[in-house]
């Protein structure tokens, strides 16, 4: 719900938890009031109003006619180089005659019933209004007096999520061009300073690492100049009170719809106030705004909790199904998928991918997706991208498979990298002007490949056509599209010399566009995003494809820190997860079969390693692990998504999905090294329903004989030697359950006491009452309501 005061111009944006509040100041400046538990509407919020009664010395007052007002201790929600707030700014423009200040007043607003979509970008859509009278969106509009620009400020409320969205457009309703250096989406002050601040920061195969730190005086700036949002860091911000926890303490989470160069700050004035901004990465960064046109920034979603972190990122999962995917994808079953990627890289042909295809049906996989390797003559990496014509090595080309493979019942998926051309390819002889270079500079390659003119309308529709066709011709399920290099040597022979510096933008702009005519035109397929894994993980992409490649690394341990950061912002059923080879290609770790499970389960699952070459335990282990995803999927990919432990301050880490009427959930228990002599483990599961008994069973799960050595002649009637044929081949064979664990217990104890979970393994001992988890073990328990007798 939005209202307005008209008396004192004050706006109130509600939702179920959260108040937002802003109104006209004196000087006719947008400010900012209050952002934070919801406050009961009131006809007058002037009680709010900042109370600086004295003259600070060293400042700069914005007008004579109002002595005491500056800009600089103002909070401000348009802030403007020039009139005396030094912070920096939300806007930088420069005129014709080379002039910077600017700033903006209230002009008029407009509270609306519906949420106007953003052209050009993507945004979040906002179709459940219950009551259609009732204003969610609201546009504000401010002018620039002296050179008759308009801002126009968009606001919507997601009141079930507690989420307010912002974004800002730039109007020129002047007669000149203005030069925008600076465009950013949103900005919010807050009072004080006693927050700390989380963000999520890495690299490939490193991707969500999460970094909490206190503030200090000055500005702490995150952003990407990599032409993707990046894995370096993710256009996210969190700030927390210093004894926010999981599930306890105030918090403000902030996310941008945007894909490319991107920055984020958070700066602590000397007044001790905290300002936070996110947009468009203002490096490199230049626009020409001609009389009559508009800029659009990308949309902002912040969200506030009173209770936790993981009650901000529940309120951001619920926006993502809700208001970020399209809506044919929300609750979705996804597929689980085997890729032959890490089976079998480029060398692979008809013969394989269908011996494999053929052993996933078995197993009970869904979704066959062929990855990179199907096109031109790529056989690695140096060639053929922007072709899309079949490799020699499959008879039959992409059609035939897809057709062979379908006949077995399983889904088509294929895998694309349309931003990218190789100097090897038949596109590149006939366009060479197609690629991202300067005619001047030798350009450098990443991955041996260049990027493709995104800006330019012509590879947009070369690609809309040809991606059509081959989507058609292949009658493709689901698509993985790709993105594996940054950007460098950034120039486009087709944009003029003044439209250059908003290269990057314009390259995003490019991909939306191709991205909305390819989703429009092919609403059944499956989009999944990846740069190199997580290197684009945004919820710009999510707009467009719900469900991102997470991360190219698939080892299980690794993948807790990723998908445990992540999970910050996104919700399980957006991040891709497969189980893969041991060791692990990435690190050459070797972990169990079942924790490399327990670990995707908690994703869209997939199986990424040579499935025709499985032990007969792996086989059994994986056909256990796929029925047990299959009958608990709902709750895996759209359960609400707990985080109990972290992998990155501890040696067990924890999470649990639990079902909207807290009957069922999963709990997932994960441990980095088996300690000597562990200590009693008793966590507490404060989200459970109170008043309900719950029956809690661990996923009963394969243990490998190999783990004991020769302490398994301790069980066994004849004496066996370590590693021998019989050893071998007994633990290639027999199939070991791990001891199973029951506990009943009302949701009360286990919130206020805990799960008091079996020992663990302490030398030689093993009975039925021993938790024997090892190095990188797990469980998944299912907990379960018992019915009132
Ligand atoms: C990237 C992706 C991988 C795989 C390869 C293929 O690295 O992240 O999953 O698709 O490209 O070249």
């Amino acid at each position: 719900m939005i209202y307005y005061n008209s008396k004192t111009q004050e706006f109130h944006l509600q939702t179920n938890d959260s108040s937002y509040i802003m109104k006209v100041a004196e000087s006719g400046h947008l400010i900012q009031l209050y952002y934070g538990a919801k406050l009961t509407h009131r006809e007058d919020f002037s009680s709010l109003d900042q109370r600086l009664n004295t003259k600070l010395g060293s400042t700069t007052i914005y007008n004579p006619s109002y002595e005491r007002l500056t800009l600089e201790t103002l909070k401000l929600e348009a802030p403007c180089y020039g009139k005396g707030d030094y912070r920096d700014p939300l806007l930088h423009l420069k005129y014709t005659d080379a002039s910077r200040t600017s700033d903006f007043v209230f002009k008029n607003a407009q509270l609306l019933c519906e949420k106007p979509a953003l052209i050009d970008l993507p945004s979040t859509n906002h179709h459940t209004t219950q009551d259609k009278d009732e204003p969610i969106a609201l546009r504000i509009i401010l002018q620039e007096p002296v050179k008759n620009i308009e801002l126009h400020l968009n606001y919507a409320v997601f009141e079930q999520a507690n989420v307010i969205s912002k974004n800002a457009i730039l109007v020129n309703t002047g007669s000149e061009t203005v030069q925008i250096q600076r465009a950013l989406s949103a900005c919010l002050d807050l009072s004080h300073n006693n927050l700390e601040l989380i963000h999520l920061h890495g690299k490939w195969i490193r991707e969500a690492q999460v970094a909490r730190q206190a503030l200090s005086p000055g500005i702490f700036h995150i952003d990407s100049k990599k032409g993707v949002s990046s894995a370096n860091h993710n256009p996210f911000l969190c700030l927390a009170s210093p004894d926010c926890s999981e599930s306890s303490g105030e918090c403000y989470g902030f996310g941008l719809l945007y894909s490319g160069n991107h920055q984020c700050s958070v700066e602590v004035s000397p007044y001790d106030q905290t300002r936070v901004m996110l947009g468009i990465n203002s490096f490199d960064f230049s626009w020409e705004l001609a009389p009559n046109n508009s800029f659009t920034t990308p949309e902002v979603v912040m969200t506030y909790s009173a209770n936790g972190l993981n009650t901000m990122s529940q309120q951001f999962h619920y926006l993502v199904q809700k208001h970020i995917i399209a809506p044919q994808w929300n609750n979705y079953p996804r597929p689980i998928q085997v890729n032959n990627w890490e089976a079998t890289y480029f060398d692979f042909n008809s013969k394989k991918l269908m011996s494999i295809a053929k052993q996933a049906k078995k197993l009970g996989i869904e979704l066959f997706v062929l990855d990179d390797g199907w096109f031109g003559h790529r056989d690695d990496e140096t060639s053929s991208l922007g072709d899309y014509f079949d490799n020699k090595k499959l008879r039959g080309g992409v059609n035939r498979l897809s057709k062979k493979i379908k006949s077995l019942g399983l889904q088509f998926g294929i895998w694309v990298e349309p931003e990218m051309i190789s100097i090897d390819s038949k596109v590149y002889k006939q366009h060479p002007e197609w690629a991202i270079k300067h005619a001047d500079r030798e350009a450098s390659l990443g991955r041996h490949q260049l990027l493709i003119d995104m800006s330019n309308p012509e590879v947009i529709d070369y690609l809309f056509t040809q991606l059509s066709h081959l989507f058609t011709r292949a009658n493709v399920d689901y698509v993985k599209w790709d993105h594996n290099r940054n950007f460098s040597d950034i120039y486009s022979s087709y944009l003029s010399h003044e439209e250059q510096g908003g290269f990057a933008h314009r390259y995003v702009l490019g991909l939306y566009r191709l991205l909305e005519k390819l989703t429009t035109a092919f609403p059944h397929i499956l989009f999944e995003s990846c740069s190199s894994g997580g290197n684009r993980f945004d919820l710009g992409m999510l707009s467009y494809m719900p469900q991102t490649w997470t991360s190219d690394n698939t080892d299980a341990l690794e993948r807790l820190n990723i998908q445990y950061g992540t999970s910050m912002l996104y919700p399980p059923s957006a991040m891709s997860a497969h189980v893969s080879a041991k060791p692990s290609h990435q690190v050459l770790r070797h972990t169990p079969i079942e924790t490399r499970f327990n670990v995707a389960a908690f994703g869209n699952l997939g199986y990424q390693l040579d499935i025709t070459q499985l032990t007969h335990y792996e086989r059994k282990a994986i056909t256990q692990q796929i029925a047990f995803y299959k009958k608990h999927r709902q709750l895996l990919q759209y359960g609400t998504f707990y985080r109990i432990q972290s992998p990155f301050t501890h040696n067990q880490t924890m999470w649990l999905v639990l079902s909207e009427d807290k009957s069922e959930a999963l709990l997932g228990y994960y441990q980095k090294i088996q300690q000597s002599n562990p200590s009693l483990e008793c966590p507490r599961l404060p989200m459970l329903d109170l008043r309900k008994e719950y029956l809690i069973q661990n996923r009963s799960q394969y243990l490998n004989l190999r783990n004991f050595g020769s302490l398994i002649n301790e069980s066994l009637p004849i004496r066996i030697k370590d590693r021998g044929i019989i050893h071998t081949l007994l633990a290639n064979r027999y199939m070991h359950c791990v001891a199973d664990e029951e506990y009943r217990l009302y949701g009360d104890q286990l919130a206020y006491n805990g799960l008091p979970l079996n020992t663990q393994f302490t030398a030689t001992e093993m009975t039925d009452n021993i938790r024997y988890i090892g190095d990188a073990g797990s469980r998944i328990y299912h907990i379960q309501q018992v019915p009132k007798a």
